[in-house]
């Protein structure tokens, strides 16, 4: 499904963050979270939205929507909307707080398990400063960035 969002979706962008820095394995940098989202003229659709469980709470989903957002605003992008599992309440925070309002609900959209989505907005698409560290998430000796694909 990701293969054929980047070869065969003209509208779908991908950011990915990297961490920089020694894990205790590897030196290299490895993808620790990962957004796809389209741009479909005036309205920035946010599709897969994902973070490694280890490095969550530090500010990158945050980073990665705002990435997003940025490329939206360049490409006239004057909206953005989303579908949530209406249970995911980490999701569905980060959204709210990034100022998302929630226009409908989708009963049983989702299945395995079976559950509504919400079916959330943000017009005008604006950014927020909201969380403080959002363009360069740092932790201990390591780093975090986010780059397009
Ligand atoms: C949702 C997800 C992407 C958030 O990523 P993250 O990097 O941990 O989020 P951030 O650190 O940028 O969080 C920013 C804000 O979102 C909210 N938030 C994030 N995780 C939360 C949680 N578990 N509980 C409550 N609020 C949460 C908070 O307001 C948080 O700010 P704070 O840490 O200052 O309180 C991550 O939990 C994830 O990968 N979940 C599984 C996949 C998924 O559900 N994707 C979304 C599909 S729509």
């Amino acid at each position: 499904m990701l293969e054929g969002e980047l070869t065969g979706n003209q509208f779908a962008h991908f950011f990915v963050a990297m961490r920089h820095g020694q894990l205790k394995t590897k030196t290299e940098p490895t993808i620790i979270g990962y957004h796809c989202f389209w741009i479909v003229f005036e309205e920035l659709r946010l599709m897969n939205l994902a973070v490694r469980v280890p490095m969550r709470r530090r500010g990158i989903g945050w980073a990665l929507v705002t990435e997003a957002f940025r490329l939206g605003l360049e490409q006239s992008a004057t909206r953005a909307v989303l579908e949530v599992r209406a249970s995911n309440e980490p999701a569905r925070d980060l959204y709210t707080r990034m100022g998302f309002t929630q226009i409908s609900r989708r009963p049983y959209y989702y299945t395995n398990p079976t559950e509504d989505a919400l079916l959330m907005e943000m017009n005008p698409l604006v950014i927020s400063n909201g969380w403080q560290r959002d363009r360069n998430v740092v932790s201990g000796g390591e780093s975090a960035s986010t780059d397009s694909l």
